[in-house]
């Protein structure tokens, strides 16, 4: 039996969050240049939202790029960057015809104008669409989030518009950039690191994780199902003891 006819569709996750990692070691085990993995990768993201339809996850959130990752050599930065503006800009009618509404979080604004203007037109073509959101990740780190949140919050209270007391973690949570999206169940990274790298660090408070030595360039649906076969095996407890669950 494959692991799609493992799943339990009545106990699907909403949110799934991923880090594609692996794309650089995939291309040098291969004697090729790493940008080579992340043409690569493209495949992979393909699939996997294709698998997430095929399933009916409603948010996929993929981490694209952080703002870690600025600091690479600037050949690597620039072929990520038209990379993403090719794909965009490629997709977005398949994205259209899968009802997938295109979203992206992280610092916009520091993006080379050409992805912004791509960007935006990507998602203003799509936003209607309603099966699936699709959300990148993009010059995206937690603590830049959190700490923007922190500041809007500040200028509020600053301004009389709230009181200190009136901060709490829904009106925290409404001032991130992931609002309106649940947080994600279920977490998987690829490439067998075992670490958050400023990944969603506030909206994966009680993430299940799930790590994986396959490489992202390697990484197909039938993995995908295989994540959230292994998640569904858990038990979510929040703190309570096994007892307590019904
Ligand atoms: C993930 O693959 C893609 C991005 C971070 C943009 P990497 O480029 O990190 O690949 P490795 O980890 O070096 O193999
Ligand atoms: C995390 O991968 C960021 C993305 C997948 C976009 P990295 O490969 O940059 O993470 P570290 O630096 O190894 O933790
Ligand atoms: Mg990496």
């Amino acid at each position: 039996m494959g692991f799609k006819e493992q799943i339990d569709y009545n106990r699907l996750p909403k949110h799934i969050a991923v880090i594609m990692d692996g794309n650089g070691r995939w291309a040098k085990g291969r004697g090729e240049v790493r940008v080579f993995g992340h043409e690569q990768g493209v495949l992979s993201v393909k699939d996997i939202v294709e698998g997430c339809v095929e399933i009916g996850i409603q948010y996929l959130t993929l981490y694209a790029f952080s703002t870690e990752n600025w600091n690479r050599p600037k050949e690597e930065v620039d072929a990520l960057m038209q990379i993403l503006i090719s794909t965009i800009n490629k997709e977005t009618e398949t994205l259209n015809k899968n009802n997938i509404k295109l979203n992206a979080i992280g610092n916009i604004a520091s993006l080379p104008q050409e992805c912004i203007d791509d960007l935006k037109e990507a998602m203003a073509k799509t936003a209607h669409n309603e099966k699936c959101t699709l959300t990148l990740a993009l010059s995206y780190s937690a603590k830049w989030e959190i700490l923007e949140a922190a500041k809007k919050i500040a200028s509020a209270v600053k301004d009389n518009a709230i009181s200190i007391d009136d901060i709490n973690e829904d009106l925290f949570s409404s001032k991130l950039t992931t609002v309106n999206i649940p947080d994600p169940e279920l977490m998987i990274r690829t490439s067998g690191e075992h670490r958050i790298s400023n990944y969603l660090l506030w909206q994966m408070a009680y993430t299940e994780f799930y790590f994986t030595d396959v490489l992202w360039p390697d990484f197909r649906r039938e993995d995908l199902f295989e994540a959230i076969v292994d998640y569904q095996k858990r038990e979510r407890r929040f703190g309570k003891i096994s007892e307590q669950l019904n």
